[in-house]
Parts: C-alpha cells; structure tokens; sequence
C-alpha cells in the first residue's frame, strides 16, 4: 500500500494517513477508492483497534475530493451508476468498521472528502486558512454522490444542509462546528494535544454521549412532513428564482433529499447514485467541466515561456477618477497596495472616494473585514490633481476618458513624472494599445488591462500586450491579474479586443430589433429566458448609452457596415440626450427602485411582429458571427479563451459552456443556415462568416 499508511500504537489507536503519491493534494481517484477498500477489508478484521483516526500527509489539504478527470469522461448512464456506487460502497464500509473512527480535517476538505469525513462516527478540524470544508459539486453540475445528500442532513438537519449542498460555498472550521458538522476544532499548531485529548474523550462513554448530544439537529419540529414541504419548496422557490431552472443539479438535490430524508440510509443511497447519474452525463455538467478546466489552464498560463523576476507591487497609481478610476483603486487597496488617484477634477476624485468607501461600506456590513482593516486600506489611498508624487509606482492604470488623442497627450505628458520601470497600463475598452504606445519613450512597459464594470464583481481581465510590449510586461501584469483574484485573458490588439467587440453586437442588434418592433420587455425577455444575467437593452441603460456609443462608434469605424451604429441609438444618445440608468433615462425610466419603459424610445420604434425565434437567433447569432471571426483572426489563443472570457466578461450563461459552445451544441451547419436566413430577411451582417463556412465546408465544429 503505497499511497495509505497504517500506524497502530500500542494503545490500539490506529492511524490511517493518506498521501496520494506524486500529487500536492489527496485526491480520491477510482484506484484509490479500490486501495482504501483493501485497507479497510483487513482493518475491520483487528479486533484490537479501538478507533481509528484517517487524516492527511499533505499540507493544508485533506482531500480535494474526486477526480474531475473522471467525472467528464461519464457519458453512460449505467457505468455512472456502477462507479458512483462503488464509491459509496466504499465510504459505507467507513460508516461499518467495528470499532469507532475518527476523521481529521487538517486541510481543505472538498467534496467527496468531506463525504469520507461524514462517514466517520466524529469529525475534528485544524483551524487554519485552508482548513475549509465544503460540496461543491453543484458548481460542476452535480451533486454529491457518496453519500453526502444522505449523510449530511440526517447529521446537522434540512435547514443547515440545504444551503451547503445547493451553493457549494465553503465553510470555515469554526462555521461547521457551530452547525454540527464538525465536533471539535482547535489551532494547527496545537493538534496533536487536542486531538488525544478530543480521542480520550470519544473513548469515555460519558464524555462521548455529551458530544453526540451537542450535534443533535436543532429545530426537532421539523421532523412534521408539513414543516419539511415548507422548507424544500421555499428552497426550490429560490433556486428558480436565481436560475430560471437552467441548473438542475441544485433542483435535483432538493428532490433526492426531499424522497429520502425519512427513508433508510441504504434507500436513500440508491435514489441518490441513480439521480447523480443522470446528471452527471448531461450536458451542462459538461460545460461547467470544461470551464472548470480552462480557468485551471489560466491559472498556469504565465503569458510567456520565459521566467522572470517578479514585481511586487507595492505602489499604484490611477490616472482618472472616473466609475473605473474608482474600482480599480479599491481592488488594488482591498490588497493592500498603497494608490495615488489623479484627476483633472476635484469633484470626480471626491466621487471616487466615496464609491471606494460604499465598496468597504457593504464589505463590513457582511463581516468581510473588521472596522480596522477598512479604515487600514482606505488609508492607502491618496488623492491629487498634481503631477507629483508618482515616481516610485510600480504601477500606473490609466482609465480616463475614451479618447485617443486624450490619453496619448496625457501618457506623454506623465511619462517623466514616473520611473522608468513603471508600468503603464491602460483601461481603453476600444483604442489601440500600440498606437497608444507610440506616445511613451518607453513603450515597451506599456500594455492594455481591461477591466470590467463593476470592477468589484466582474472577474474578467482582458490582457493586451500591443506590438511594443515586453514579455516582461506581460508575464508582470498577467501575474498581478491572478493576485488580484481576476481571471486574464491575453488577447490581441484589435479594436473593441474580444468582449466588447462581440457583446456590442448582440446590444446593437437589440436596437435594430427594437426599431422595428417597439418590443422592448420581448428582447430583454427572451435574452434572460436564454441565460444572459440581463437583456441587451437593460444592459445598454447600465453600461450607460454614452459609453456604449462611444466604444460602438469606434468599431464601426474599424469593421464597416456589419457594425453599423443602429439609427435607434444615434437618435436616442445625439437628440434625445439619454444616457441610461446613472441619470435614471435611457431605454427605461428608473423611478423608486422600479424600471419603466420610456415612451420617449417607443414612439421612435415600428410596430412590426418578429417571431421570438428570430428575435433569439438575430441576438445570438450575431454573436457567434463575430466570435468566428474573432477565433479566425487569433484575437485569442483558442475556443476555450473565447467562451471563458464572454462568460466572465458578459455573464454569458455558464451551463451553456460559451457562446462557441453553445454554436457547436446546435451544429454548424444549421447555423450557418439559419444566418443566411437571416441575412435574407435582415440584412448583410448576417452573412455567415467565412470561417463557418470553412468549418461547415470541412465537417468540423469551433472546438474540433
Ligand atoms: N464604464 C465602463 O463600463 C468601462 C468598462 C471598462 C473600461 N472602461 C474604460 O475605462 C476608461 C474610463 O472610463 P469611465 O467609465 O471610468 O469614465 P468616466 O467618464 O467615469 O471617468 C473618466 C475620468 O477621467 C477624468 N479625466 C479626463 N481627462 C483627464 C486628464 N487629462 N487627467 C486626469 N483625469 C482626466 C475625468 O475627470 C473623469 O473623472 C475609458 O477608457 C473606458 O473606455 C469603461
């Protein structure tokens, strides 16, 4: 046995350590399962054990939980049956041993290990940064499998397990103690004192029995079925609400535990491996896989082959207070990097302070961080209108205004107030970073990372090194990105780069349809019922319809007649003056926290009927046009980089794997005819592009 190691003192307590060979983490591969089987078939034969302890040789891991490897090659029903199966046979064999057992968490514990952990008569956890215990299978579109639907509610009851299985968050060992989930917890450091103390204490019947009682399920009332109805249809209740029913994993759990909370374990083990199952194979288990594995494969990209020495980033500026000035500061100050805000603009600065502090402001109202550590970080930053002060940044983002000649002036002009291996790195959402460039003396430390609004919530950072740019640049930035907790892209320096330039497709195609039909609530509608986390139009009154116009003017100056602006929008923003949500007018009226659509926009619109089919497809096809093109033209490195960005960037609806995805779960072919269709009915731009039409040529899909 290579990979379990067996200590038994001469006390008769036994040890089992796991250390997966070869691996930084424990996981629970299908061979593994099959070693641990071995193991535990011999232990249950001493009779001389009187508890065994399973704990982990790997720092700041218990077990990351299975293999995700394995879980997408399950494509047969029966054979996700028979594997899952195993897999609780196994941890069933845990829950049967003779003798008592004891299970150490002395690192994160995911998924099915946690599931080990339940199987065990207790549970203790080390409180570390990394001893978090958590079922996040539901983020890969499953739920848990050995046992952990089963085991958990009976352990803490309905009202506490529900919220852990549905979200997959992860709890703190303090958190799952007060739940019941846990039965002790004490300081790493101190573990091998609490862990004899808390086995004595096992073995002590007295003892034992106050801890069992400690751990009884709150709330006994709720063993009354009316009671349990309530709890799980309010559970489903909200789930709806938040996925419109696109996720079915959360909604299968709460049907599996809903049947099985009253049933024998060994009954409620069944339903639970044959409704896994069926997930498991289904298609949006697949994409949310596969993302799962691209932002693994982000994670490694260091953007370059070569190594580098890395900065450290202790001192930041911001050029423009604006709504992005502002986000930006409060991130790089959440990490506590110090940040010098300028501005031409007084009241703006003000303005970004305070949004900085609304930031902190909610943070503190959920226990995020404690009154010192805002007041801490909010000392970091600092504001001016002056040009001194920056010389020792280490880095400097710019985010003024959306103007070229603008923002070349203004980098030449503060190049010789900073040192010479700042780097300067823009926020442009449109502009070329190598024209851009062409401003500096040193354009080689200048490079495009484009965050997203709001900067606090969007996870996306498209990287843009221009022709200039050094590695060095780019394997700096792209390492800040990850500290920072954001996801880089690197993509290419074209206008509107990838995100922009496909998302104002689908916002532009949304006025087109809304010229012709009035429909305003349809679109939107019909893009929420998709997935999208808002309609276009909604989207285009929060972006704000000057920012928006701005970035679309500036593509179809670079791609021509297939961006054209819609009429709609230069009527809306030139004469009509709205600008969206910020001054509570744009396509809808913002009054008391309620939107209305505005009769201004209405009257502007045709009256005509399109089926909601072709409202979808004209959205979403449009999109996929352009990604083509994107791919075809190697804005980004490979279909995968697409489809993560626009979900990161949009909110392109993850179960649907991205937009590419997306086309290839429809078929090429009918893509591209369905655009001709289009293009017949609407015009031009629908025109299939031409990589399609190779790729349709050619029998093959985006990601073949
Ligand atoms: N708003 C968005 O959703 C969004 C998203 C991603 C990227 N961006 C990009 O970020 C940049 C800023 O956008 P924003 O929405 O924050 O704009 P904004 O209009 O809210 O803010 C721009 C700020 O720049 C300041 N400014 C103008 N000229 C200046 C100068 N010479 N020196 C110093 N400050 C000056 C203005 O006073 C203003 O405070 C733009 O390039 C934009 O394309 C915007």
């Amino acid at each position: 046995m290579s990979n379990f190691k067996l200590e038994i003192g001469k006390d008769n307590i036994a040890n089992l350590t796991f250390d997966l060979k070869n691996e930084k983490v424990n996981i629970l591969r299908s061979d593994i399962l099959l070693e641990l089987e071995k193991e535990l078939d011999r232990l249950k034969n001493n009779k001389k054990i009187k508890l065994l302890v399973f704990k982990s040789a790997k720092e700041g891991n218990f077990i990351a939980g299975a293999d995700i490897n394995e879980i997408k090659d399950l494509t047969d029903e029966k054979e996700a049956i028979n594997k899952v199966k195993k897999g609780q046979d196994i941890l069933n064999k845990i829950a049967n041993l003779p003798f008592t057992t004891l299970c150490y968490i002395n690192g994160s514990a995911m998924g099915g290990g946690t599931e080990l952990a339940l199987a065990c008569d207790f549970r203790v956890a080390a409180e570390s940064e990394k001893s978090l215990i958590a079922l996040p299978e539901v983020k890969l579109g499953i739920f848990p499998g050995f046992g952990g639907t089963q085991r958990l509610p009976r352990l803490i009851g309905i009202i506490a397990a529900l919220p852990l299985i549905l979200t997959g968050k992860a709890i703190v060992a303090k958190k799952a103690y007060k739940i019941g989930l846990i039965d002790d917890y004490f300081p790493l450091k101190y573990e091998k004192t609490h862990l004899d103390k808390f086995i004595k204490r096992v073995l002590d019947e007295k003892q034992k029995l106050r801890i069992l009682k400690r751990r009884k399920p709150k709330f006994l009332f709720l063993q009354k079925k009316i009671l349990k109805d309530l709890i799980f249809n309010k559970a489903k209740k909200n789930i709806l609400k938040q996925t419109f029913g696109h996720y079915p994993a959360p909604l299968a759990a709460i049907d599996v535990m809903r049947r099985t909370i009253d049933l024998p374990i060994e009954k409620g083990l069944e339903i639970e491996h044959k409704e896994f199952a069926k997930l498991v194979i289904g298609d949006v288990c697949k994409n949310l896989i596969d993302i799962y594995f691209t932002t693994e494969e982000i994670k490694r990209n260091k953007g370059s082959k070569e190594n580098f020495k890395l900065k450290s980033f202790k001192n930041t500026a911001i050029l423009g207070a604006g709504v992005m000035g502002g986000g930006i500061a409060w991130l790089y100050s959440k990490l506590d990097m110090s940040v010098r805000i300028k501005d031409i603009n007084n009241n703006s600065l003000a303005l970004a302070y305070s949004h900085i502090n609304k930031i902190y402001k909610e943070l503190l109202k959920i226990r995020k961080y404690s009154k010192n550590q805002v007041t801490n970080k909010l000392s970091l930053i600092s504001l001016t209108t002056a040009n001194e002060g920056f010389k020792n940044c280490d880095l400097m983002s710019e985010a003024v205004t959306e103007d070229i000649k603008l923002k070349k002036k203004l980098l030449a002009d503060f190049e010789p107030y900073l040192n010479k291996k700042t780097i300067i790195a823009s926020n442009t959402s449109s502009l070329s970073i190598t024209e851009m460039a062409k401003s500096l003396k040193n354009p080689e430390r200048f490079i495009g990372m484009h965050y997203f609004n709001p900067v606090n919530r969007m996870p996306l950072i498209e990287v843009i090194p221009g022709k200039e740019t050094s590695d060095e640049t780019l394997v700096n930035i792209v390492s800040l990105c990850k500290k920072l907790g954001k996801t880089p892209v690197i993509v290419a320096d074209v206008p509107g780069f990838l995100v922009n330039r496909i998302l104002l497709t689908y916002i532009n195609e949304a006025f087109h349809i809304l010229s012709e039909t009035a429909m305003v609530r349809d679109i939107d509608e019909i893009a929420c019922e998709f997935g999208m986390p808002m309609g276009p139009l909604y989207l285009a009154d929060v972006v704000g319809l000057d920012v928006g116009y701005k970035v679309a003017k500036v593509l179809e100056k670079s791609y021509g007649s297939r961006m054209q602006v819609s009429k709609l929008i230069e009527i809306i923003y030139n004469d009509l003056n709205l600008v969206g949500k910020k001054n509570n007018e744009g396509i809808y009226l913002y009054k008391n926290e309620h939107k209305f659509i505005n009769d201004k926009v209405i009257s502007l619109c045709k009256k005509q009927k399109i089926s909601d089919a072709d409202i979808l497809d004209r959205l979403l096809l449009i999109m996929v046009n352009e990604a083509a093109r994107s791919i075809d033209e190697k804005v980004v490195s490979a279909p995968n980089m697409l489809d993560i960005a626009m979900i990161m960037g949009t909110g392109f609806p993850p179960f649907r794997g991205g937009i590419l995805k997306y086309a290839d779960s429809i078929g090429l072919e009918k893509i591209s005819e369905r655009l001709k269709y289009l293009a017949r009915k609407y015009g031009d731009r629908f025109e299939p592009a031409p990589y399609i039409v190779k790729l349709v040529k050619n029998k093959q899909n985006f990601y073949n």
